[in-house]
């Protein structure tokens, strides 16, 4: 493996998810594998999970981690070749990413979308330039467009859950008070999409995904009748791709309550975290059994670790 910055970037997601599995059965199986390599992990934007678990793959793989706060604790960059650097960014990213691959053997990297710019987002401008100008692998830790490594948290957590060859999986948004970006669902889109599973989006009308992620999926407007005889509910907010970045609808009968569980086949619920209680679930859900949302945060480290060790293995 070269790169990891979407979903696409796995050839065959059912071999991919076995070596997972098999991560996850023995995690300190392959200490060496990483000894005298460097893993940087770099941040435009906040992280819970995402930075702990990929840090404690890291060190599952006998790697030493440098993690960096960019926005708070380096040098503004420049992204615009040509630019004449007059402004705010002091350093362009042809030198940084440069510099950062002399110091690390891959590198990873969070930067959120703008939900203002489509069209920069579309292009993934922070994580391309540095798969552009870097000398060393890119992993996404959450772009514009795509969280890949939460995917396959997800896939990984699925697997795992389910009790039926082909189960009922439904990716339900829901309210929340801020502008989110639809990174989580088009890469949760795009898993499922390869998996054995009956797969139904269900959203309020003006929070169409991009339909070039959702061709050939099934998208139920009625929250309800998309729930019924559902297996696992993933939950979550995203704001609007068409008209762009906007909240357009926060109606709390989206919540997800025991009033849509209900209607499941004893469904589990899931949700990437960070979840606002009483907006996007409520109390009685999250802190029921049907909740899986701990576990699913625990797969992140398999999942990380799967990537870092067929990059490793890349460079060898
Ligand atoms: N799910 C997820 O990416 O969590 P963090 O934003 O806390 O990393």
């Amino acid at each position: 493996m070269k790169k990891y910055t979407s979903v696409d970037d796995i050839n065959d997601l059912i071999e991919f998810l076995q070596f997972t599995k098999e991560i996850k059965n023995n995690p300190l199986g392959n200490k060496q594998l990483g000894k005298d390599k460097t893993i940087g992990l770099l941040f435009f934007n906040p992280s819970l999970r995402t930075r702990l678990s990929t840090q404690k793959a890291a060190q599952n793989l006998g790697m030493d981690c440098m993690v960096m706060n960019l926005n708070s604790d380096s040098w503004t960059l420049e992204f615009e070749d040509g630019a004449v650097m007059d402004g705010s960014a002091s350093e362009h990213v042809k030198e940084a990413a440069g510099v950062i691959s002399q110091y690390c053997d891959i590198i990873a990297i969070r930067s959120f979308p703008t939900l203002t710019d489509k069209e920069k987002d579309e292009a993934e401008t922070v994580i391309s330039s540095f798969v552009k100008f870097a000398s060393v692998p890119i992993i996404s830790l959450e772009g514009a467009v795509e969280h890949p490594l939460q995917a396959l948290a997800d896939a990984l957590t699925i697997e795992e859950y389910k009790t039926t060859q082909r189960p009922k999986v439904v990716l339900s948004w829901a309210p929340h008070p801020k502008a989110l970006p639809q990174s989580v669902p088009n890469s949760f889109v795009k898993i499922m999409k390869k998996m054995e599973v009956d797969f139904v989006i269900t959203h309020p009308e003006g929070y169409e995904l991009n339909p070039k992620v959702t061709e050939g999926v099934k998208i139920e407007y009625d929250q309800e009748e998309a729930f019924k005889n559902a297996d696992f509910i993933y939950a979550k907010n995203w704001s609007s791709y068409t008209d762009y970045g906007k909240v357009v609808n926060k109606d709390p009968n989206w919540t997800i309550g025991k009033r849509q569980m209900d209607l499941t086949d004893n469904a589990r619920f899931m949700h990437c975290l960070p979840v606002r209680r009483n907006m996007i679930v409520t109390d009685e859900i999250l802190d029921s059994d049907a909740s899986i949302v701990i576990p699913e945060a625990h797969n992140r480290v398999y999942s990380a670790q799967a990537v870092i060790t067929k990059i490793l293995e890349g460079l060898k």
